[in-house]
């Protein structure tokens, strides 16, 4: 292809040489499946490669097209996406296999209108999928792409005032062939060679053209993109409650429909607020604080839980138990058998914390 700009030429001969093999990837000059490209970028928003390419494998694998996907029971997807997190992504993924299987036929649409409109699918992933699944020219822009035209333009404005500028370099850049293989290269480049702090760039391809690099060398480079310095997150606390019953039965339930981890299986806690924890109140039993806390950080805010355990009585405990089975979705399980039932992350430490601290008892 002749008619290549420098800048394409340079970053496509460099694709060609090094690019990433990932299980969603078809080979050169193979066309791409929509659905695997679809599926792997709704997983890998807000999540590494490395943490998506086993849930990837094993979904594809269970579902290998949309319309299994769009037949299975929304509970079964959170299941098998427990532990990448963000689980709206996951409520999405279902509504969204629902709808092309409803209103298109199970063909992915390629234009970027049909493409927004559909479920958890946003500018960035609608852009993707177009180039990716398609190879139809869109202006695709992600972290990694961001960093890298941020440094080759050179742009002073912070993130996030700095999009729009950003946006406009990666237009001026996009091809009008090899549309897929050009956003991938960027990525790959951004992951292997454009990294965010110590930037590779004497194994560059764009370093003839690089702003920042010509300004500063790789010292300069690494300063961009430029941030706006970010109010730190606040802290709430709560407390576990880990509820056995006389089999040393521990009591699960499912969350509601709405709100953070909706729809997850938990472990029930008080509520998470910036309140010290004092000792609860849940059904009138006798809570024994347990050594260990338990942390993790959301979106909004970091998650300190204290562990609380408590054993149902012999008396009165069947009608407390009775009452519980009103809960959504309550179920009594073994602790050996929780990590069978696919609990979002912050669930599985407090299982590992109560583990612990069942050991230290004995
Ligand atoms: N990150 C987001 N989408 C990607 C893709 N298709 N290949 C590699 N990294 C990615």
């Amino acid at each position: 292809m002749s008619d290549l700009s420098p800048h394409h030429k340079a970053l496509l001969d460099w694709y060609d040489a090094h690019r990433r093999s990932l299980p969603w990837r078809y080979a050169p000059g193979r066309p791409a499946d929509p659905y695997r490209v679809w599926l792997s970028e709704i997983m890998l928003q807000q999540t590494t490669v490395a943490a998506v390419v086993p849930y990837f494998l094993g979904f594809v694998q269970r579902w290998p097209t949309v319309e299994a996907l769009a037949a299975a029971p929304l509970e079964a997807v959170l299941e098998a996406w427990a532990g990448l997190g963000y689980y709206a992504r996951a409520r999405n993924l279902h509504a969204c296999a629902r709808a092309i299987n409803l209103d298109h036929g199970g063909r992915f649409p390629s234009d970027l209108a049909a493409l927004r409109a559909l479920p958890g699918i946003g500018d960035y992933t609608a852009a993707a999928i177009r180039a990716i699944a398609f190879d139809q020219p869109a202006v695709v822009v992600d972290g990694n792409i961001e960093r890298i035209m941020s440094r080759l333009a050179r742009i002073e404005a912070p993130l996030p005032k700095a999009k729009p500028a950003i946006k406009a370099e990666a237009a001026q850049r996009a091809p009008a062939s090899r549309c897929g293989d050009y956003a991938q290269a960027l990525m790959d480049l951004g992951a292997t060679v454009c990294l965010p702090k110590s930037p590779r760039c004497a194994a560059c391809p764009l370093a003839f053209e690089c702003l920042a690099l010509r300004d500063g060398g790789p010292e300069l480079a690494g300063s961009y993109p430029r941030k706006q310095a970010k109010a730190a997150k606040p802290t709430r606390q709560g407390a576990a409650l880990w509820l056995l019953d006389h089999q040393g039965r521990v009591f699960v339930r499912r969350r509601p429909e709405t709100g953070l981890l909706a729809s997850m299986l938990e472990i029930p806690s008080t509520e998470w607020s910036s309140q010290a924890i004092s000792a609860p109140d849940w059904l009138g039993l006798n809570w024994q604080r347990w050594p260990g806390e338990v942390r993790h950080t959301f979106t909004h805010f970091h998650l300190t839980l204290t562990l609380f355990s408590a054993r149902l009585p012999r008396r009165g405990g069947d009608t407390l138990q009775t009452r519980l089975s009103g809960e959504l979705d309550a179920r009594w399980v073994r602790p050996d058998l929780l990590a069978e039932l696919g609990l979002p992350t912050l669930m599985r430490k407090i299982a590992i914390a109560a583990e612990l601290a069942r050991k230290d008892e004995r």
